[in-house]
């Protein structure tokens, strides 16, 4: 791949889209980004026009029937099958960036260490999704449950927020886990924005160097 992946991860309430903001306006007045190439900034799920229905059939908690865990898992999968092929994939071998609101990261901590679905199906189910797209670096905002439920005390909760404290501990053991990994790398979220985008930035630039 060209063009360089990167994702951020964390548990709901933990400053990712702020984080993602910060850096796109500080990558955009670098040169990091080579001059004829550009940003793409989505998420998961819904970050295409089929992943947004698929967003709302999971996320809705409106709904009379939630899908069984399963049936959660698969849907999380589609939107990803779709989301590489029409947006990660050609837009990385133009060249350009990308930068994704949460991937597979988060099925593995909210359906695998969350719900307690079997790992190795996850992973399975990863390979027929990404077929081989992998993220250049995956930043873990990391902040304690009780933070992230104190952030969100003004927020109505979605589907998957709903299911409370002892699924979100869960799912954190999960993210921690995974920042173990030496393409992770778990930033304390409860420091300042600014300190938060200084480390982001220090290490995109050690990305770059390495490459
Ligand atoms: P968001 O609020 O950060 O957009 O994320 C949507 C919700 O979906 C959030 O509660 C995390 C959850 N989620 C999963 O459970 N599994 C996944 O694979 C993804 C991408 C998100």
């Amino acid at each position: 791949m060209k063009g360089k992946f990167i994702v951020f991860e964390g548990i709901d309430g933990s400053g990712k889209t702020t984080q993602i903001n910060q850096l796109s306006k500080w990558l955009i007045s670098t040169d990091l980004i080579p001059e004829n190439n550009q940003l793409v900034i989505t998420r998961e799920p819904g970050g295409t026009e089929l992943g947004q229905s698929i967003r709302s059939l999971l996320l809705d908690n409106s709904r009379k029937n939630s899908p069984d865990a399963i049936t959660e898992l698969l849907l999380y999968a589609a939107d990803r099958s779709q989301h590489v092929n029409e947006i990660i994939r050609p837009t990385l071998n133009e060249g350009d960036w990308v930068i994704s609101d949460r991937f597979c990261g988060s099925t593995l901590a909210y359906q695998g260490y969350g719900r307690k679905l079997d790992l190795k199906l996850i992973k399975a189910l990863e390979t027929i999704a990404t077929q081989g797209i992998a993220p250049d670096i995956t930043f873990l905002l990391d902040i304690p449950v009780e933070e992230s439920i104190k952030r969100r005390i003004n927020r109505k909760d979605d589907r998957i927020e709903k299911e409370g404290r002892e699924f979100l501990s869960n799912v954190s053991i999960g993210f921690q886990t995974l920042s173990k990994n030496s393409k992770w790398k778990k930033i304390s979220a409860t420091k300042s924005k600014e300190q938060i985008i200084i480390e982001i930035q220090s290490e995109i630039k050690k990305l770059i160097k390495n490459k």
